[in-house]
């Protein structure tokens, strides 16, 4: 899916630096954001979940001829401290972040959120996916002296319910409000905090719900434009919102779905 699109090359991010963190593999969304940001110039740090991520990783990141790869692990402090640091060391400062990191149990990720949510499974889906995102604004922001742009991800089920969804949609509702906070809080220091809500991408995320493969489909089939959500939108927006296009834009959540988000009722056989 992440191949089938060229992105389009221009100069819109030269002469920036930034991070994106989240690409696990070549569906990845954070790699169709990083390939459009690399072809417009932008040069890009790469954090990975974990070793075993490296090697589908490399290859991607050698790709498009970028080198700068570092661990993170949103969990472990230790594991951002050396992140941050080794960015900090490497460049002194950047002008963009992309976060594209969010996990929740399978258990989690079926049947009924009030049957089905833990203690244990809440507090892991808020950490991995609000709380690394409150995480990271506040490290990036140290290093980001001349202003700059912030993106994270989120999806339709902050805002409705959707099946299967479950913890990962009140999660999301959380992560939509910490991207308001956080657009307050740094907009005075000219850094632009903003979200993306994608439609259903084939995704290893979206391998994880239950009825994954149906989210797809009733995206596609409910969408105005009756398609689904494609990588090059989203990436497109991402730049937007990243590059010098995206002035004056703060604490927005956008939509990139194909227009499902306005659908109330889907179309009705004729009677
Ligand atoms: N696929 C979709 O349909 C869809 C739609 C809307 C929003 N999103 C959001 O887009 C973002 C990216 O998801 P994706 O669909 O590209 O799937 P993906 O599985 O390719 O990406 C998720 C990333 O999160 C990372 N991650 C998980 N736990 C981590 C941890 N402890 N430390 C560091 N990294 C960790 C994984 O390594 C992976 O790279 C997520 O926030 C997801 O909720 C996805």
């Amino acid at each position: 899916m992440a191949d089938d699109w060229t992105p389009p090359a221009g100069d819109l991010m030269k002469g920036k630096r930034g991070i994106v963190m989240g690409v696990a593999n070549q569906n990845s969304i954070a790699w169709g954001i990083a390939r459009q940001l690399a072809a417009q110039g932008a040069e890009i740090a790469f954090t990975y979940q974990g070793d075993s991520l490296e090697r589908r990783v490399r290859p991607l990141v050698e790709s498009i001829g970028m080198d700068t790869m570092i661990p993170a692990d949103v969990t472990d402090d230790a594991s951002m401290d050396a992140a941050f640091d080794a960015i900090k060391d490497k460049w002194g400062k950047i002008d963009f972040l992309v976060h594209s990191i969010a996990f929740a149990g399978k258990d989690e990720l079926q049947g009924s959120m009030v049957a089905n949510t833990t203690r244990e499974g809440f507090r892991r889906a808020m950490d991995i996916s609000v709380y690394s995102f409150i995480d990271c604004a506040r490290r990036a922001s140290e290093i980001m002296p001349d202003g700059g742009a912030m993106i994270c991800m989120t999806y339709l089920g902050a805002e409705r319910t959707v099946p299967s969804y479950n913890v990962m949609g009140v999660a999301k509702a959380a992560l939509e409000a910490a991207t308001r906070y956080a657009a307050r809080d740094l907009g005075p220091q000219g850094i632009r905090v903003n979200a993306i809500s994608a439609g259903a991408m084939r995704t290893l995320s979206l391998a994880g719900i239950r009825g994954g493969k149906s989210l797809m489909g009733t995206g596609r089939d409910w969408s105005l434009l009756k398609e689904d959500t494609r990588m090059e939108g989203v990436a497109g927006a991402a730049l937007y919102l990243l590059s010098d296009l995206g002035h004056s834009v703060a604490g927005e959540v956008h939509h990139v779905d194909a227009g499902f988000h306005v659908v109330g009722v889907p179309d009705l056989p004729e009677d």
